[in-house]
């Protein structure tokens, strides 16, 4: 069955099920591009990162005052270094569910002086002592832009505005006269700003109805842009999935709503293999394309209908509204429950997770043209790709995928034209063994190919319609012993193995292992 992302071209005689599996024989697929067939330019924000106070996320993981391996600032080196070479381009703090009941004013001044609170969103006791010009610190010696996410949930309208002038204010006031006193002059100028967080889910604190909260985002909005027009605005999107709950209706009443002032509208997924069905666990980036795909439609349907308020005609601003997609992962095992704490909440990434992840990247990188931002959830130690403990880390499966994409690929999103042997999991009636995204940036291909089979290695003919390849190509593939292996403190047993190949002409062939992600990265004529 001939596949592309937006939908089924042409069917073969195949049946659903054509794969057989315990024989090494290698099927075949195929993949073909056109340099000028886009998809949109690629935002590197979609290779954000994310941290909230959270278990060991910022304290014990990032940020570790005390510690041998920490930097004055007690920021942690190791990790600082393994984030670095991640390439993190972009980074939300400081929830999350946290972000609904945190004031930011806590979080300034000396840290000695910083009052510990009731931390209600996991459980704990939140000291403070990481704050906004902690932040601030990490993200410009990681290099990465900020986005904050602003409360929402118990905070006022005049929180969250007074805590942009507070960051971004170049005037003579009382708020940014705070500011220089705890030791930063200039403004930082943050640009993207969240107006809450998955505000449509009942766990959150200050939950409300869409039209409750459609009309106190717009509110937070107005003053937002009022205090710093040049800020970027994500609206809270609605992410609980569960049955009852009215994901479209909340979606179009927050886009109705906040179209002339919003720019995105955020949605989050976390996915599991509760069920241990790797066939159905691996497809699940599927998901991923649809609530894109049925979000994007909303918007479209939201932004077709602005009208300018004085003159009653449709408008012709060119105003465009993207999705951020700014928490997304694996997430099912340590849900951290029914035993609150801090440590709890830690997952352990195998192989499987590693190909959902890069499936997960593929998906975003399909979807360029809609989706501008997205957010790993999250960074480190809970759901994450680096894991630490007092002597050292180590980078779990999950960081592979997440390092060669956010590396390498830039440019525009190329559309990939995927003819694969599909099967039918539990949830997905069609589901392609081989999974693929491109880029093109000049010269420079990058094309990232899963192959979902569990046994066989799939042999695939990407076709250029338009060019041709010139020489070497670097070939970087995740793989491991099987799908439930796992890395550790002096255990790498899945990481990213380098080899090359050659190519000229209009096609190449390469084999894609079972149960692997690959990235291939080629020079065109
Ligand atoms: O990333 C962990 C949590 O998942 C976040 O705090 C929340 O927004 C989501 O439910």
């Amino acid at each position: 069955m001939k596949i592309s992302r937006r939908g089924v071209l042409a069917a073969s005689a195949a049946a659903p099920m054509i794969m057989k599996t315990g024989s090494a024989r290698a099927a075949t697929a195929s993949i073909q591009l056109h340099s000028r067939r886009h998809r949109g330019e690629i935002d590197k924000k979609i290779f954000g990162n994310f941290i909230e106070h959270l278990g060991r996320c910022i304290t014990g993981g990032i940020f570790d005052e005390g510690s041998p391996l920490s930097d004055k600032e007690g920021f942690r080196k190791d990790v600082m270094a393994a984030v670095k070479d991640m390439n993190v381009p972009f980074l939300r703090w400081p929830g999350g569910n946290f972000s609904s009941n945190y004031n930011w004013r806590d979080g300034i001044g000396p840290r000695n002086q910083r009052p510990p609170r009731l931390e209600m969103a996991w459980g704990t006791v939140e000291d403070n002592r990481f704050g906004t010009h902690e932040f601030m610190d990490y993200v410009e010696q990681l290099g990465a832009e900020p986005y904050i996410c602003m409360n929402l949930g118990t905070g006022t309208w005049t929180d969250a505005q007074q805590w942009v002038e507070y960051v971004n204010g170049s005037q003579d006031t009382e708020i940014t006269r705070l500011r220089k006193k705890n030791g930063r002059d200039k403004p930082w100028g943050v640009k993207y700003w969240g107006l809450g967080n998955e505000m449509d889910g009942y766990w959150q604190m200050g939950h409300r109805s869409a039209s409750d909260y459609a009309a106190f985002a717009l509110e937070t909005a107005k003053l937002a842009k009022l205090t710093d027009p040049s800020v970027k605005l994500i609206a809270a999107g609605a992410s609980n999935y569960r049955a009852g709950s009215d994901w479209i209706g909340w979606n179009r009443t927050v886009l109705e709503s906040l179209r002339d002032y919003a720019d995105y509208i955020s949605i989050h997924l976390y996915v599991g293999n509760q069920a241990n069905d790797y066939a159905d666990f691996v497809a699940s980036p599927i998901e991923m394309d649809q609530k894109i795909e049925t979000l994007a439609g909303l918007i479209n349907a939201a932004m077709s209908q602005r009208v300018d308020h004085v003159t009653g005609q449709p408008m012709r601003d060119g105003r465009k509204l993207y999705i951020a997609f700014d928490e997304w992962n694996v997430w099912y095992r340590a849900r951290g429950d029914s035993q609150r704490g801090r440590r709890i909440l830690e997952e352990h990434y195998n192989l499987e997770d590693a190909l959902v992840v890069a499936g997960f990247l593929n998906s975003l990188v399909n979807h360029a043209d809609t989706v501008k931002i997205a957010n790993l959830a999250q960074l480190v130690n809970v759901i994450a790709p680096i894991f630490t403990n007092d002597k050292g880390l180590f980078l779990q499966t999950i960081y592979y995928p997440l390092q060669l994409f956010s590396r390498n690929v830039k440019g525009n999103s190329l559309d990939v034209l995927v003819d694969s042997p599909t099967y039918k999991s539990r949830r997905f009636d069609v589901v392609p063994y081989i999974d693929a995204s491109a880029s093109l940036d000049g010269n420079s291909l990058v094309i990232n190919v899963v192959n979902r089979h569990q046994d066989q290695p799939m042999e695939v003919a990407i076709g250029l319609e338009d060019r041709e390849f010139s020489g070497a190509v670097t070939v970087s593939e995740v793989n491991g012993p099987d799908i439930k292996a796992e890395n550790d403190f002096g255990k790498t047993l899945v990481s990213a193995r380098q080899s090359s190949a050659n190519a000229s002409g209009r096609t190449l062939t390469h084999s894609f292992p079972a149960h692997s992600y690959t990235q291939l990265r080629a020079t065109l004529a």
